[in-house]
């Protein structure tokens, strides 16, 4: 199975970025990849936001942006998955090439600008999967770029999505849909919150469970920004935070060919970034809040690492990009061992290890942000 795994990912390396995206998801429709029907080791399960995640190794959003394979990719052991963005009408996204690889740095960059086929075609197909699932489902809301009140279609797709999800993701942070960041800034942030707060509360009246919702941010913020997003999450009483988006930043990139293209860019370049900022959060919100750890990770070391500065549970995107269906499972077979080493019975006892020493390091420059849209 490792030998077809590396021959097929060869394969689609030899075909542009989102080509190779359309037929991953097609093998994974078919049945064609791998899935993981072993028990997970017990030291990773963890509890957090009142959700139960059997390991905390998530798929991040922009993979199966239309839910069209969240089964597939739980079963392929992923803890959790999360579908989108979504927005609420079906949106193209910017002009092609727009996904590039940067195999000599392990990096992506894209500029997809959210495309995907909008709320109603998303919320068929969850009516029609199957419950209960083996992980938590979130489903990670956006705006349209066209959209004269973002604010309402955040609300919209709380309220369109709600009864579907376990968990939901209002993505403030891509820096593809030009303007979107700006809702990161304090003046903005609180009427958003305060209109999605007073959604779910309404949810909530009409005698639905709670669902916690979580803050998608960018890794380029200053501790100024961080410090005034904490203040507004907590008087919300938000209940999580995903840690983090794409970087605009070039700084940490080795010179290859597409490493100029503008866009976001993931992977190993942004392991470093997003965990600074990850662990400044974690002292700026207190040891209560949920945060998602993201960026860059690809083994079990950098898993641990993101847990260890400061994260409850983990997502990854690009390290599946380049290392396949079969990454998942060992870095929780890694994992798991490493948690054992360490002498913690659960990998949540091993949650700020680190904390102080990644919390310490400066962000890196905003002087490094250069490659806006
Ligand atoms: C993304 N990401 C993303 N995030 C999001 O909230 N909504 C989205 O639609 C997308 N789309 C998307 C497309 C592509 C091609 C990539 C590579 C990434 C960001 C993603 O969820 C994650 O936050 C970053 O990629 C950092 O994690 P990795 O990739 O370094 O593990």
């Amino acid at each position: 199975m490792t030998i077809l795994n590396t021959l097929g990912r060869r394969a689609l390396f030899t075909l542009d970025p989102e080509s190779a995206h359309h037929l991953s998801i097609l093998a994974l429709k078919s049945g064609l990849l791998p899935s993981c029907r072993a028990a997970y080791d017990k030291n990773l399960a963890v509890q957090t936001a009142g959700l139960s995640f059997p390991n905390p190794i998530g798929l991040a959003a922009g993979y199966d942006k239309n839910g069209e394979v969240p089964g597939e990719i739980l079963r392929l052991g992923f803890g959790f998955t999360e579908i989108g963005s979504v927005t609420p009408k079906p949106q193209a996204g910017n002009p092609k090439p727009r996904i590039f690889r940067l195999p000599a740095n392990q990096g992506v960059i894209n500029r997809l600008g959210f495309n995907n086929q909008g709320h109603q075609a998303v919320l068929k197909r969850l009516e029609k999967f199957e419950n209960p699932h083996p992980g938590p489902i979130g489903i990670n809301i956006g705006a349209n770029k066209d959209s004269a009140d973002r604010i309402a279609d955040y609300t919209l797709g709380l309220n369109v999505f709600y009864d579907h999800a376990d968990y939901l993701t209002i993505n403030i942070s891509s820096p593809n849909t030009p303007g979107l960041r700006g809702l990161q800034s304090r003046d903005s942030l609180g009427p958003l919150l305060d209109a999605v707060m007073a959604a779910r509360n309404m949810q909530r009246e009409a005698g639905k469970k709670h669902k916690p919702i979580f803050l998608k941010i960018a890794p380029d913020l200053t501790i100024g920004e961080l410090e005034e997003i904490a203040e507004e999450l907590n008087r919300h009483a938000m209940d999580g935070l995903i840690i983090s988006n794409t970087t605009m930043a070039r700084s940490s990139l080795r010179h290859e060919p597409d490493s100029n293209e503008a866009g976001g860019l993931s992977g190993k370049p942004l392991f470093e970034r997003s965990t600074i900022v990850l662990a400044k959060m974690r002292k700026l919100v207190g040891p209560d809040m949920t945060l998602v750890g993201v960026g860059g990770i690809d083994c079990a070391e950098t898993a641990l690492e993101k847990i260890c500065a400061g994260a409850d549970i983990l997502q990854l995107y690009t390290g599946f990009i380049y290392q396949g269906p079969g990454l998942v499972r060992s870095i929780l077979k890694e994992l798991s061992t490493l948690v054992a080493r360490q002498g913690a019975s659960s990998i949540s006892q091993l949650r700020d290890r680190k904390l102080d020493e990644w919390a310490a390091k400066p962000i890196p420059a905003e002087a490094d942000l250069e490659y806006p849209l």
